[in-house]
């Protein structure tokens, strides 16, 4: 975890209440959190989601590893410790856009526990939702559509997550998808409906 540097800082409290945010937004902001093997299916899950969410007029945006990583995270490898750092600022992104009342959902592999532990611990109870997109590495390595895992069996890449570094598997996620067996339409229509039966798409 990061250390506070700055000194002399003083925190302002929000003038407009989280309650009033709901209100004038129409729902709860949440994160969305999708974890889970490279190739395993969570962008194209969460972008599908995205859209399912969209037409049905709720306020939604995606995070993505790849992206997040051309720009805000441009400076973070793939060690450990960039690993978490790149999860801690997500993790402070997505709580910033939740406050705003969006529906949050990140698309990072997220490998170690401890680092999605440390965003659930940043937002309250409930809007933290964890999504496991669990495929085995034997379908991630078939799909392979960026070409990575043969790179990093060949030894191009080194601490390639599945191959040369750890995934840890959430022990308690709030949802797991079935990526091995399931198309991505289902799976997000899986996603949706969690949250329906949830609370999650109602203000009540
Ligand atoms: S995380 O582990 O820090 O959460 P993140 O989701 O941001 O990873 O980025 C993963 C993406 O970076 C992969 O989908 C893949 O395209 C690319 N990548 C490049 N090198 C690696 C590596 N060593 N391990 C995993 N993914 C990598």
């Amino acid at each position: 975890m990061s250390e506070q540097r700055a000194t002399n800082i003083t925190w302002h409290e929000h003038h407009v209440s989280k309650e009033e945010r709901r209100q004038a937004m129409g729902q709860k902001g949440a994160i969305l959190w999708f974890t889970g093997l490279s190739a395993c299916g969570k962008s194209t899950i969460a972008n599908t989601v995205d859209h399912m969410l969209h037409s049905q007029g709720k306020h939604t945006f995606v995070l993505d590893g790849d992206n997040i990583r051309h720009g805000l995270n441009k400076n973070l490898g793939f060690s450990a410790e960039d690993r978490a750092e790149n999860i801690r600022r997500i993790g402070e992104v997505a709580k910033l856009f939740a406050d705003a009342g969006v529906l949050t959902l990140t698309a990072f592999i997220s490998p170690y526990k401890a680092d999605r532990d440390a965003v659930r611990e940043l937002v309250e109870n409930g809007e933290f939702v964890e999504v496991y997109v669990n495929a085995s590495l034997e379908t991630c390595e078939a799909r392979d559509p960026k070409g990575l895992y043969k790179k990093a069996r060949s030894g191009e890449i080194p601490n390639f997550t599945g191959i040369s570094d750890p995934y840890e598997a959430p022990e308690n996620p709030e949802l797991v998808l079935d990526s091995d067996n399931k198309g991505i339409d289902e799976l997000a229509e899986e996603v949706v409906k969690w949250l329906d039966d949830n609370g999650y798409l109602s203000m009540s």
